[in-house]
């Protein structure tokens, strides 16, 4: 098998503006993340979380990254996208994959994460990778369409000997 096109790596400090660059796209979707337009491009690059970020690029081009956020209390809460053109080519199962192998190697005992109801592609994702549904909530999120998006709750139980409590 040749390849994929794409290679993931740590985010590094120079990455910060075409991550949050890729982060407003995917947030002028208004469907698979929270955030929506307006996005301040240049705010969000400067507060990036590079801890715990993983970024996907294509040549010079970040296609897509997930972040886990490691809590002191031992879980990671996830979040991810990849470009649309770049999605259903395997991107964001070589991110979640890397992802997972951070938090094993951080320690963390659980992963974990919300996604919207109608978010196939995403549920799709995290169910490959063995996330099973914990809960749901209700009319969680106010849409600037006036909407109120459900939510489903998902946690993927880790090594139960990467749990450590020197976090
Ligand atoms: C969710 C997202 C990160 C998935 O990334 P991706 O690169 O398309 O994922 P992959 O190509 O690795 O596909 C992963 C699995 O999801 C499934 N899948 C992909 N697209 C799908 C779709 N449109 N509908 C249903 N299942 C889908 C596939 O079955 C695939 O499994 P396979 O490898 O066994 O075929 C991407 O769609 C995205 O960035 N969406 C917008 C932002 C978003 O929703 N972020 C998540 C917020 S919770």
């Amino acid at each position: 098998m040749s390849d994929p096109p794409f290679r993931v790596r740590a985010a590094q400090d120079e990455d910060r503006l075409a991550l949050a660059t890729l982060f407003a796209a995917v947030a002028s979707e208004r469907t698979g993340i929270a955030t929506e337009p307006p996005v301040d491009v240049e705010a969000r690059a400067a507060a990036w979380l590079l801890d715990g970020d993983i970024l996907a690029e294509a040549g010079e081009e970040v296609v897509g990254s997930i972040h886990i956020d490691a809590s002191r209390h031992g879980f990671g809460e996830i979040g991810m996208a990849v470009a649309r053109e770049w999605r259903g080519r395997g991107v964001g199962s070589a991110l979640m994959e890397a992802g997972i192998a951070w938090a094993n190697e951080r320690g963390l005992h659980k992963l974990c994460l919300s996604v919207f109801t109608q978010n196939d592609a995403a549920i799709a994702l995290y169910r490959k990778f063995g996330f099973v549904e914990e809960g749901r909530r209700v009319q969680q999120y106010r849409r600037a369409s006036g909407e109120f998006w459900d939510t489903i709750e998902m946690g993927l139980l880790l090594e139960p000997s990467a749990g450590r409590n020197d976090l």
